[in-house]
């Protein structure tokens, strides 16, 4: 490590002599949070509720080609307590919730039957903004989920048929041989739907939204459920 003094110092790690210097810890020190010219965010100048202001922050991200604005880290923990956090697709944002889909029988779909509570948290860098989401999850209608299913691209779609998510593999070959035969069963049967796909909707109970600025630190707001309203307010950064 070739950090002045004050950095080691800060750092006990650092004052072993055991340790090699880091090259990784000097680059990861030397990154920048994020690049000039962010947005300004008035919290005065908010809607009344969080759903619009997400509406308006995600379609700001895609306007800003914000790689995968719509990739959200979903957290869940089931009756373990562990907690278990991976990415997944926002589908829809509407008076429901938070929109997304997985198979009934993966991990993540079993947390949520044994504990609804989850939370969701999206990273938009180029725009210095990040939201979380936190609420209750309810599985869709059937029908719903079908819907969602069918709108899928065939590869997604066989994708989810092969089913076994998470589970161990004992082959690359036999994953390979499970997708090819789902899918020439969603390419020979368009209506062919996979009954263990699910919708589901997180509807939040708090949405916190946080603004980097460039020169005059951060900007947290948060929306808490109070009753049919909204109660918003300002959180230290
Ligand atoms: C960009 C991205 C998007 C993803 N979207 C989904 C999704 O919408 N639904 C899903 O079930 N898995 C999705 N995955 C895969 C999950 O992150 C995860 O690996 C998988 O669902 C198994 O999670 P589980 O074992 O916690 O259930 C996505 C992964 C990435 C990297």
């Amino acid at each position: 490590m070739s950090a002045g003094g004050a950095d080691r110092d800060a750092d006990p790690t650092e004052t072993s002599s055991t340790h090699e210097p880091s090259s990784l810890r000097e680059r990861l020190r030397a990154l920048p949070t994020f690049a000039p010219g962010l947005p300004t965010f008035d919290p005065d100048a908010t809607p009344s509720d969080p759903v619009t202001l997400f509406r308006a922050w995600i379609e700001e991200a895609i306007d800003a080609g914000v790689p995968l604005p719509h990739a959200m880290t979903l957290a869940t923990s089931g009756a373990s307590r562990e907690v278990h956090a991976r990415t997944v697709i926002l589908k829809d944002v509407d008076a429901s919730g938070w929109w997304f889909a997985t198979g009934a029988s993966s991990p993540k779909a079993r947390d949520l039957a044994e504990n609804p509570h989850a939370a969701l948290t999206f990273l938009w860098p180029v725009l210095g903004r990040q939201v979380r989401v936190a609420g209750p999850v309810t599985p869709a209608a059937p029908a719903t989920s079908a819907t969602d299913f069918l709108a899928r691209p065939d590869g997604s779609r066989a994708a989810a048929l092969v089913g076994h998510q998470s589970e161990a593999l004992t082959s690359r070959q036999e994953y390979r041989d499970a997708f090819a035969g789902a899918l020439a069963r969603v390419q020979h049967d368009a209506t062919l739907i996979d009954p263990a796909w699910t919708a589901y909707a997180l509807a939040p109970t708090s949405v916190e939204f946080w603004q980097a600025s460039d020169d005059r630190g951060q900007t947290r707001l948060r929306y808490r459920a109070s009753g049919h309203d909204w109660e918003k307010g300002l959180l230290w950064p």
